[in-house]
């Protein structure tokens, strides 16, 4: 797998999911905890590496989860998590020589001792960016559900909408799937998520739509609607929860409401429509914890997220 390039002999065994858009706000972090988490419900063995070691969401994101789960007195499922070091020398190589060797030590502790891996990268181009898009087993891309967003992919008749070329980002997923393809034959799984969608059907909606379909066929990839435009995804970042935790006062620090419960059902849709791979062992580990809970009367929602 692409990781032979870091280490040179030894095959990768975990699956590596990597969130990845160049246009910042399209909701890569906020999707990378939801797929993290949902794995981790489904006993699975899961590292997390950040990759925007500018901003750090994604390590925010999981801090305020074990911050949260103390405080609260709740156990809230963490990962096995990792932030590249950011090289801020004058030296462009000299960065991108720190950043690589501490992105390459974060994978080499998790990737035979985790079944999944699951990458959050910044929304610039940057070295890593490309070099974890090569070794993407599963690449989701969330896309905000706007002509703006749609153009980092590929562009469109002014008069028509019809799909006319493939953008930079577009251009640059291609050439990672060629050099993985080049390393062992396999294609990844590129799958285009729709987020923030609108809950009214618009002329807008409409039309992205067709677009993401017209270029989907061009591009190989996998065309998906993702989450709705909801206040809760937002307000879950303080506290590093997701709609799939449980919905309890004490978990959620507020009182469940129905956005709660529809924001998992679509959730618990994106996660199916990914099909990543699930380890019998770790499907074995969450049907055993969730006997045992039940057996503890205590509420969970464990392999039933993505079964
Ligand atoms: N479906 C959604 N509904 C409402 N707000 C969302 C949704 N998805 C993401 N957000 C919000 O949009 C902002 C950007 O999301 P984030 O996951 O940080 O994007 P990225 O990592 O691509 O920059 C955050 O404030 C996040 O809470
Ligand atoms: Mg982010």
């Amino acid at each position: 797998m692409a990781l032979a390039t870091i280490n040179n002999e030894k095959p990768l065994s975990a699956h590596v999911v990597v969130l990845g858009n160049e246009k910042g706000g399209s909701g890569k972090s906020t999707t990378a905890l939801h797929i993290a988490v949902a794995l981790l419900k489904a006993g699975q063995r899961v590292a997390t590496i950040d990759l925007d070691a500018r901003q750090k969401s994604f390590t925010h994101y999981i801090e305020n989860r074990r911050a949260w789960g103390e405080r609260a007195r709740v156990k809230l499922e963490l990962p096995t998590h990792y932030c590249v070091t950011r090289g801020e020398s004058v030296s462009l190589d000299a960065n991108e020589a720190k950043e690589f060797a501490s992105f390459s030590a974060a994978i080499s502790a998790v990737e035979h001792t985790h079944d999944v891996v699951v990458i959050d990268s910044p929304g610039n181009d940057t070295y890593l960016m490309r070099l974890a898009h090569s070794m993407a087993d599963t690449l989701v891309t969330p896309l905000n559900d706007s002509f703006v967003d749609f153009d980092v992919l590929g562009q469109l008749d002014h008069a028509t909408f019809a799909v006319t070329g493939e953008s930079h980002y577009a251009e640059m997923v291609r050439e990672a799937r060629r050099q993985r393809r080049l390393v062992d034959g396999c294609l990844t799984d590129w799958v285009v998520v729709r987020n923030r969608l609108s809950m009214l059907n618009s002329r807008n909606k409409k039309l992205v739509g067709d677009g993401l379909t017209e270029l989907s066929k061009r591009m190989s990839f996998r065309n998906v609607d993702g989450f709705a435009e909801r206040m809760v995804y937002r307000e879950f970042f303080p506290r590093g929860l997701t709609a799939l935790d449980d919905l309890d006062e004490t978990v959620l620090g507020t009182k469940p409401s129905l956005s709660h419960i529809t924001a998992r059902e679509e959730v618990v849709t994106l996660l199916n429509a990914l099909n990543l791979p699930l380890s019998e062992n770790g499907k074995r580990r969450a049907a055993a914890r969730a006997e045992w809970y039940s057996v503890m009367n205590q509420p969970l929602q464990v392999h039933d997220v993505i079964a």
